[in-house]
């Protein structure tokens, strides 16, 4: 599975820390910064994700940043995007099964790194379940137009 992730400086750690954590699993991931730990806007980082997922480039985002909420925000205002702000696994294989979230958020200043990770596995390894849930993913792509 193709992934892109991204953070801005206040979720640049636990972003490079997926990135190893999913490269050594197998997936194919593409990086869109930050790099540094310079200040920068997260939206900047969304619209990079974002842009991807509703592409087609990938099949999946990730994006970090001190709350999660900022980014979570951000790329919620592009459409054909549903991205999940978790912090908890329930959630995480909640969001997939009923939500077919495309991108995860993640707030670095708000879970610890272990809870992070699993987090990730949790919502990469879930999948949509369709049926009634799609009735509703379509009232949302509705509500884009
Ligand atoms: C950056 O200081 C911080 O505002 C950002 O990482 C995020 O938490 C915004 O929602």
């Amino acid at each position: 599975m193709k992934i892109a992730i991204a953070s801005d400086h206040g979720g640049l750690e636990y972003k490079n820390k997926i990135k190893k954590h999913l490269v050594t699993k197998g997936y194919d991931i593409i990086d869109e910064g930050t790099n540094s730990n310079e200040s920068c806007d997260y939206p900047d980082y969304a619209k990079k994700v974002g842009s991807l997922v509703v592409s087609g480039q990938v099949e999946r985002g990730i994006l970090v940043c001190g709350t999660g909420i900022g980014m979570s925000i951000a790329a919620n205002k592009i459409k054909g995007i549903r991205a999940a702000l978790c912090s908890d696994t329930f959630s995480a294989h909640a969001t997939r099964e009923h939500n077919d979230s495309n991108i995860l958020c993640l707030g670095q200043r708000v879970i610890g790194e272990s809870l992070a990770l699993d987090i990730v596995d949790t919502w990469l390894n879930a999948e949509f379940q369709g049926g009634r849930h799609q009735n509703r993913i379509d009232k949302i792509s509705e509500l884009e137009k």
